[in-house]
């Protein structure tokens, strides 16, 4: 039986977020370009995003590009930006036929003019679908995201639209840049490395944390059901005993 047949539907996450790693490593061990693993890597993100949207998954955020990748070679940050632009060209018509809606999380502003403009482009023509929700993370820092919602609290409260005794969890959240998402509850890093990275620190607060070697243009949809099936089999005690869960 296929990973896919042993899924329990009710019992789907609603929101997965994947740390897509290994694209460098995987070039490098076929002996080409570090580009040359993002340009596949970007089939595994068609696969995975239409894998998705078949199971019923609501969020999917990927970690495209984060705030510290800026400090790569102007060369390979430049493929990855003209990649974004000719990928979501490329694809526009496939996320409105499989009822895609887009969107993007970080410090858009940083993206050269183009890309921004192409990605906006995007998210507006997909504002209207209500399938899988795919947000990339681009330009992305948790912790920026984090002292940016500090900021707009403070500047709510200095206006008087806010009291600090009404700021809670739900306050908080609903500043960061996935207001109104639900937390992930399975996050996915492929390539065996073990660590976050600077990713979504807030909102993976009580996530399953899913770990595999395959670098990142070797992974797809079965590799994302394999992914849920290991969480479906998780017990989630959010602090609780298991008598309690169960
Ligand atoms: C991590 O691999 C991957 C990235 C920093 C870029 C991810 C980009 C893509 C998959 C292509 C563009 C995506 C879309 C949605 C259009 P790495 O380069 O850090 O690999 P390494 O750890 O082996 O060096």
């Amino acid at each position: 039986m296929s990973y896919k047949d042993q899924i329990d539907l009710q019992r789907l996450p609603r929101h997965v977020a994947v740390i897509m790693d290994g694209n460098g490593r995987w070039a490098k061990g076929k002996g080409k370009l570090r580009v040359f693993g993002h340009h596949n890597g970007v089939l595994s993100v068609r696969d995975v995003v239409e894998g998705a949207g078949i199971l019923g998954i609501e969020y999917l955020t990927l970690y495209t590009f984060s705030a510290e990748n800026w400090s790569r070679p102007t060369f390979e940050v430049n493929a990855i930006m003209e990649l974004l632009i000719s990928t979501i060209n490329k694809e526009i018509n496939k996320l409105m036929e499989n009822n895609v809606r887009l969107n993007a999380i970080g410090d858009l502003e940083q993206l050269p003019a183009k890309c921004h403009r192409e990605l906006k482009n995007a998210i507006d023509r997909t504002s209207g679908n209500t399938g899988l929700v795919l947000t990339l993370a681009l330009s992305y820092s948790s912790r920026r995201e984090i002292v940016n919602a500090a900021k707009a609290l403070a500047l709510k409260v200095r206006s008087g639209e806010l009291k600090p005794e009404d700021i809670d969890e739900n306050t908080f959240e609903d500043n960061l840049y996935t207001g109104g998402m639900p937390n992930p509850e399975l996050l996915i890093r492929t390539s065996g490395e073990y660590r976050i990275s600077n990713y979504l620190l807030w909102q993976i607060a009580y996530a399953e944390l899913y770990f595999t070697t395959k670098l990142w243009p070797d992974f797809r949809r079965e590799d994302l059901y394999e992914a849920i099936l290991d969480y479906q089999k998780r017990e989630r005690r959010f602090g609780m005993t298991s008598e309690q869960v169960n």
